[in-house]
């Protein structure tokens, strides 16, 4: 049998991680700069990680959602303290695309409406609704398009304000930062006009954190720059440092009913200890404020350097475009002449999402290589 041929792949196989390294069967060593797509959080093969999950499998790998399990009880606790939504109640699926199915099946089932409002250049995912709401119909099978999901502009308020004023909308769906459209923001103010006419309306706020969560924007969560509070947020990637993992962070105000959401796998044991040791390690080793202070540190520098357009994003979500190159040449050449890993976005963007743990050293040798690699 062959691999259904969907992804393009560099020619290029780590076989072992090590923090903020990976390495090839030859012993070869890279630095990685792309965490796997935002999902490294902790850093690769962290031991506390690896300890955690190993002695689960051990006992119990999985049970299904019909009996108690503690683990998601504790995972529950520790995200509420950790996030700063200690009130909010916690769903837990497998994957970000299915975290923003419930988001958006919740506001619906909540509010009665059946339509969602998106933005410009959104990305939430690839399944029916969630891909329905991102902004790129080659994605989109016609099975997916639906006149139940509208986009307008981000930023644009006017546009906003008048969607909503209609009252059709059981939700906004909103990214913290833009990740694939290649890091862009909403601007705090929008953000709050936002929230303001979602309550003056009755539309839920989504706030999609499946990127720009977990620590990555330098605060827990991206939106806590702009203090708003959103009805319901998503997280996925980071979660559980790349245990297939999603959850849906839901305010006091939605009433659950049983039956109303479901999974077989989500909130699985092995994931529930993943994802109980993910947060251990970011309150013990302060990743959020390290990601905060080595993302502020990047950006800083990477603003310095000739010949480098543009600098987007805050703490390590990082956005930038080289004069002269497009995103795709500069990656292939950090990657086999530099041996450093990036992520693309776009024809000009090139992603930096490393593990929220990137070492000030470690920054510091992608910032001279990322020089030998513009001026070479
Ligand atoms: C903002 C955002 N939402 C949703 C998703 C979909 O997550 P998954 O690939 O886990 O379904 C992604 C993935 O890149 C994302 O960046």
């Amino acid at each position: 049998m062959e691999l259904f041929d969907v992804y393009s792949l560099y020619d290029i196989e780590p076989v072992s991680g090590k923090g903020s390294h990976v390495f090839t069967a030859d012993g070869t060593e890279y630095l990685d700069l792309y965490g796997g797509h935002a999902v490294i959080s902790i850093g690769h093969a962290h031991p506390k990680y690896v300890k955690a999950v190993s002695d689960q499998v051990g006992r119990l790998g999985f049970y299904s959602n019909s009996v108690q399990n503690s683990l998601q009880k504790r995972l529950a606790e520790k995200l509420g303290k950790a996030s700063g939504y200690p009130d909010y109640s916690l769903f837990l699926c497998n994957s970000g695309a299915e975290a923003n199915e419930n988001a958006m099946k919740l506001a619906s089932f909540t509010t009665g409406r059946s339509k969602i409002l998106a933005f410009g250049k959104a990305f939430h995912g690839r399944t029916s609704g969630a891909v329905a709401a991102t902004d790129n119909p080659n994605i989109q099978a016609p099975f997916n398009r639906t006149e139940n999901v509208v986009f307008v502009p981000l930023n644009d308020s006017e546009a906003m304000r008048k969607a909503l004023a209609t009252k059709e909308f059981a939700g906004v769906i909103i990214e913290g930062i833009q990740g694939v459209s290649g890091i862009h923001e909403p601007t705090e103010e929008f953000l709050r006009e936002l929230s303001e006419e979602c309550k003056k309306t009755g539309t839920l706020l989504i706030l999609d954190e499946i990127q720009s969560g977990y620590g990555r924007s330098g605060k827990f969560f991206a939106h806590q720059y702009s203090g708003i509070r959103p009805d319901i947020i998503t997280c996925a990637k980071g979660i559980a440092n790349g245990f297939p993992c999603g959850a849906v962070l839901i305010s006091p105000e939605i009433p659950a009913k049983k039956g109303m959401l479901g999974t077989t796998f989500g909130g699985n044991h092995l994931a529930c200890a993943a994802a109980i040791a993910v947060l251990d390690v970011m309150e013990e080793e302060n990743l959020v404020e390290n990601a905060a202070e080595v993302g502020e540190y990047l950006i800083s520098e990477l603003r310095k350097i000739p010949g480098v357009k543009d600098v987007r994003g805050r703490g390590l979500m990082i956005g930038l475009e080289v004069e002269g190159f497009t995103g795709s040449d500069l990656r292939k050449r950090l990657l086999f002449d530099h041996h450093i890993f990036t992520g693309g976005a776009g024809q000009y963007t090139v992603r930096l999402l490393p593990a929220l743990s990137l070492s000030k050293e470690d920054a510091d040798r992608f910032l001279t290589e990322f020089k030998k690699a513009i001026t070479a």
